[in-house]
């Protein structure tokens, strides 16, 4: 990674303290930037956005792996208006589109953004990546699996830190579903990983 953009990384982290963004911290930023270099999705969901961290961070992957969309969802007016600068000046514009509203309602425009792959019609999930309101994580799943292509990836973060205050029942349902395979790490909030079969 180049030290220019380490060195942005740092100063969102200070930001972060400033402006009271609940980014998902280094540790957990670095495990996402090795989940798409090694998962190397060609089109990514994110539902909150902050100011932008979580979404450098993988959109870093994406430029190493030289292809790669995020289109990402945040509903707060400021932390919006940060994240797009932060995203400007990582130089990542051309990777991360952003979506000004509220999840599970703006995720049908968010899917407009994307630009199908040459020979499809529709456009399909290969990664998604769940970081805003726990209480609304199930409707963020039940409007975000239907999109997701077989083999696709789900990434839930807070289920450590949230698993007893609101994600239990989530959680408990997500690991009894047939249709996914079902993961746990232990870094940072905690991170699920739910694979599509
Ligand atoms: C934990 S922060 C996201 C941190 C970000 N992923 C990062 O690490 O840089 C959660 C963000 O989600 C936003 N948010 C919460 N519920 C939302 C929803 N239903 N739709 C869109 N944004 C939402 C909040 O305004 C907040 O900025």
């Amino acid at each position: 990674m180049q030290k220019k953009l380490t060195a942005l990384l740092r100063k969102i982290e200070k930001q972060n303290e400033e402006e009271l963004a609940w980014i998902v911290g280094p540790k957990t930023g670095r495990m996402l930037y090795y989940l798409v270099r090694i998962w190397r999705p060609k089109l990514l969901l994110e539902i909150g956005t902050s100011i932008g961290y979580s979404a450098i961070w993988m959109a870093t992957a994406m430029e190493e792996n030289d292809f790669g969309q995020i289109v990402t969802i945040e509903s707060h007016t400021r932390r919006f208006g940060l994240a797009e600068k932060n995203i400007a000046k990582a130089g990542l514009s051309h990777r991360i589109r952003q979506v000004k509203g509220h999840a599970p309602e703006v995720i049908e425009e968010a899917m407009a953004l994307f630009k199908p792959e040459k020979g499809k019609s529709s456009v399909g999930l290969d990664m998604a990546f769940f970081d805003a309101t726990k209480q609304e994580t199930q409707s963020f799943f039940d409007a975000v699996f239907p999109l997701m292509n077989k083999g696709g990836l789900i990434i839930v973060d807070n289920v450590k830190s949230h698993r007893f205050k609101s994600m239990l029942e989530f959680i408990d349902g997500i690991h009894k579903d047939p249709r996914l395979e079902v993961v746990e790490i232990d870094v940072g909030a905690g991170l699920l990983l739910a694979l599509k079969k």
